[in-house]
């Protein structure tokens, strides 16, 4: 007899060929407690409408149970003729518990089995991304507390622009990675509808009950369209996105790290336990652990692109291509989890060098657009300000000098009136200081954004199943 589940119409075996090209279970093995799960779901359900007894489905459940503690166990063995996790697991429950075994598929097919495994995976995948998330966040929290006194040149164009303090930039990575925790909750939402019992596409003529199994899993709602649900891998492509846009912004914030950690800026003290040395040269001291970050986003941006090529042109229902989400799947969520997992004690761990910032904090006219906004208050339109201070600029960079060793009398030239209260706000932490707007550096909104953050992160975070 065939070993195939769908051996029944087909005279000769499968090419070898065939079967190694065409196996999935070295990728799909890693649902197996999710298939578990939705069998045991389905099992029951079977019971309650009678397509089982409930001594049946006790049995078949128990037996599924003992299949998940011999796959933990490594006692699988896993053969490629069998294709696929769902298959495998069909099989060894076949040799547990006999022809009872082969009643368990009944009203339902492979192609809604590997969607509401891959869901309920997800599920799990959004769970343990959020966490690590929020240590990356707790990990830029800590540092913007123990740094927060320190003023940092800000960048536009990676030229100096404007003064910040410490805290209010790392806050900033707090709030993209609350936006990427924010996107996996609303991606969850939309996937979290029950795929099983849509059958092989069109639903099926037994009495199935849909809502009972939603119930089991802790789906939201069951899918309405039995045709649309074998081919739906929408929620892959969300997922992946949001995966590429965290590993997005990991790569941004690694690349002004590897900036700012060469000697040119040395801003920062990386932590050695971080960093690798070379081979030849003796004193280096590389950010491998940022480059890498950086360098592996592309393969995260590589998985969305390989999905959504992988689904343009697809007719609907299932069609073989769709076992090619996995590797997707598998390897960009794996790369991103990877990333964050560094990224939070490394955050952590490095240390602004506050004496190499200090000494040049007053280089690049940092506090030019504040001494601009201070004509601006004593009446001055604005653009005739930006011009009165772009020409005292000028003046600065032919004698070599800073805006506060100019004379009282070039300002009174630049703006008459303003030689008298130029001087509390000219340095750049009088610029720091005098910063007021809602979302702004100004210390005192600082301190109230720490104080949130302070309070958000230590909530426990509601448990996802
Ligand atoms: N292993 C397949 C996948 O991952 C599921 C099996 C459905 N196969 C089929 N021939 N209908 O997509």
């Amino acid at each position: 007899m065939s070993q195939k589940t769908w051996g029944g119409r087909f005279d000769a075996a499968t090419d070898k060929r065939v079967e190694a090209f065409s196996e999935s279970v070295t990728l799909d093995r890693r649902l197996y407690q999710q298939d578990i799960t939705a069998s045991k779901a389905h099992a029951a359900m079977l019971a309650e409408v009678g397509l089982l007894t409930p001594a049946e489905a006790e049995t078949i459940s128990t037996a599924l149970d003992a299949i998940g503690t011999d796959i933990d166990a490594g006692r699988m063995e896993y053969d490629i003729s069998l294709e696929d996790i769902h298959t495998h697991i069909e099989r060894a429950l076949i040799t547990r518990v006999g022809d009872l075994g082969r009643r368990l598929h009944t009203a339902r097919s492979r192609n809604d089995q590997v969607i509401t495994d891959v869901k309920l995976w997800v599920r799990e995948a959004i769970g343990d991304l959020d966490a690590l998330l929020r240590d990356l966040q707790k990990a830029f929290l800590i540092a913007a507390v123990r740094e927060q006194e320190v003023i940092l040149p800000g960048y536009t164009h990676l030229q100096r622009a404007q003064p910040v303090l410490a805290a209010h930039y790392y806050l900033a990575y707090v709030e993209k990675f609350q936006r990427d925790r924010e996107r996996l909750a609303d991606c969850r939402k939309r996937l979290n509808v029950l795929p099983l019992g849509a059958a092989a596409l069109a639903g099926t003529s037994l009495p199935i009950d849909r809502e009972s199994v939603r119930q089991k899993l802790g789906f939201d709602s069951v899918a309405r369209n039995s045709l649309d649900v074998s081919s739906d891998r929408d929620f892959l492509v969300e997922f992946v996105f949001c995966l590429s846009l965290t590993a997005i912004h990991l790569s941004s914030w690694a690349e002004e790290w590897v900036i700012w950690s060469t000697t040119e800026f040395n801003f920062l003290k990386l932590p050695d336990g971080f960093c690798t040395g070379s081979s030849i040269m003796p004193h280096k001291k590389n950010p491998d652990t940022l480059e890498l970050t950086r360098g592996k986003t592309g393969r995260v941006i590589g998985a969305l692109n390989q999905l959504l090529v992988l689904l343009k042109g697809l007719p609907l229902a299932y069609n073989r291509d769709l076992q090619e989400d996995k590797s997707a799947l598998f390897d960009a969520f794996d790369t991103v989890a990877g990333c964050v997992s560094v990224a939070a004690p490394l955050v952590e761990q490095t240390t602004l060098r506050r004496e190499v910032i200090a000494s040049r904090l007053e280089d690049g006219f940092l506090d030019a657009t504040t001494l601009m906004e201070f004509f601006v208050k004593i009446g001055v339109p604005m653009r005739s300000a930006h011009e009165a201070v772009g020409k005292l600029v000028r003046k600065c960079e032919q004698s070599g000098c800073r805006l506060v060793d100019l004379p009282d009398t070039a300002f009174e030239e630049a703006c008459p009136g303003s030689a008298a209260g130029v001087r509390p706000l000219l340095g750049v932490a009088n610029a720091v200081a005098a910063f007021t707007s809602y979302g702004s550096t100004a210390p005192v909104e600082v301190q109230r954004q720490l104080q949130e953050w302070t309070a958000r992160l230590e909530q426990p975070i509601p448990a996802i199943a």
